[in-house]
């Protein structure tokens, strides 16, 4: 049977729906501060979407554009700039950065109250322990997205493919949190395909055009699809081979409109988050 299709355009407007209100109820000002380092097309086209979404929600956004050839120095004064201005409330630097930066440097500069990417170490720590203000944007997406099926976590075998710190690792601790039973793979993992076929909740965050074939998946297992890649004719797609895993799967989530607009949803919930922890 053809799985179900988990609508993440839906689940995220609806997300955000509720941030909007939210901030109109309570008269709420809220700013985000975007920095882009760079020309990277791909950065570009995330960012101008988080733009996007903080109009929709009634969230202001400073974006900082800076040139490929700023000194870790400029970028750090920035964030120094950024931590003091009590308009903004949330800082987020668009990764990857240009590779003369360092990037946990930069992120580590981040008032961990105003680490609206869940990024900082403090941040981390707190997800690690499960109590935490900011939920990582991607996973919390992720487990929205699960949620919204009607899908408990509880005993359930989730596999994660993949281990960046971006979505592999806190992916893993939030299904943890939900009492699922997680298991980590990444490029050194033997059997990979023995370990997915045992997957309920198959989380795939590789970054590989079609990595996830119908042979991974078992029969029913609920698949979640984080990546964003190119396929050689240059159209947009997931690390899953949606075709052939949707006759497999019972849900699946697409590329586009899956995983994508949930990271910006949780993105806008972070940063009315944040504003409430500076307001206290
Ligand atoms: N690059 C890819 N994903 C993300 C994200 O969620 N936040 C930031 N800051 N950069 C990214």
């Amino acid at each position: 049977m053809a799985a179900q299709i988990i609508d993440g355009k839906a689940v995220s407007a609806k997300v955000k729906e509720e941030v909007r209100q939210e901030i109109e109820r309570e008269g709420l000002e809220v700013g985000l501060a975007v920095v882009i380092v760079g020309d990277d097309p791909a950065s570009r086209v995330y960012v101008n979407n988080k733009k996007k979404a903080c109009e929709v929600c009634g969230i202001k956004s400073y974006e900082y554009a800076l040139p490929a050839e700023t000194t870790e120095e400029e970028l750090l004064e920035l964030v120094d700039t950024l931590n003091a201005d009590e308009k903004v409330n949330g800082i987020l630097v668009q990764l990857p950065l240009p590779k003369h930066l360092n990037e946990e440097k930069v992120i580590e500069r981040i008032s961990p109250m105003k680490d609206v990417d869940a990024f900082h170490a403090a941040n981390v720590g707190k997800i690690m322990i499960g109590n935490y203000a900011f939920l990582p944007c991607t996973p919390a997406g992720c487990m929205e997205l699960i949620h919204s099926a009607g899908i408990d976590v509880s005993g359930k075998e989730c596999v994660v493919i993949g281990r960046s710190n971006i979505v592999g690792k806190p992916m893993a601790m939030l299904l943890l949190h939900e009492n699922g039973t997680v298991t980590v793979c990444h490029s050194r993992t033997k059997d990979l395909k023995e370990v997915c076929r045992r997957a309920d909740i198959l989380v795939a965050a590789v970054g590989r055009a079609g990595f996830v074939t119908a042979d991974m998946v078992k029969d029913g297992a609920v698949v979640i699809d984080v990546g964003i890649n190119r396929n050689a004719d240059g159209k947009l797609c997931g690390d899953v081979a949606y075709d052939e895993v949707a006759e497999k799967a019972s849900f699946i989530t697409p590329v586009p409109g899956g995983v994508g607009p949930m990271t910006i949803a949780m993105l806008m919930k972070n940063t009315v988050m944040a504003k409430r922890i500076q307001s206290k």
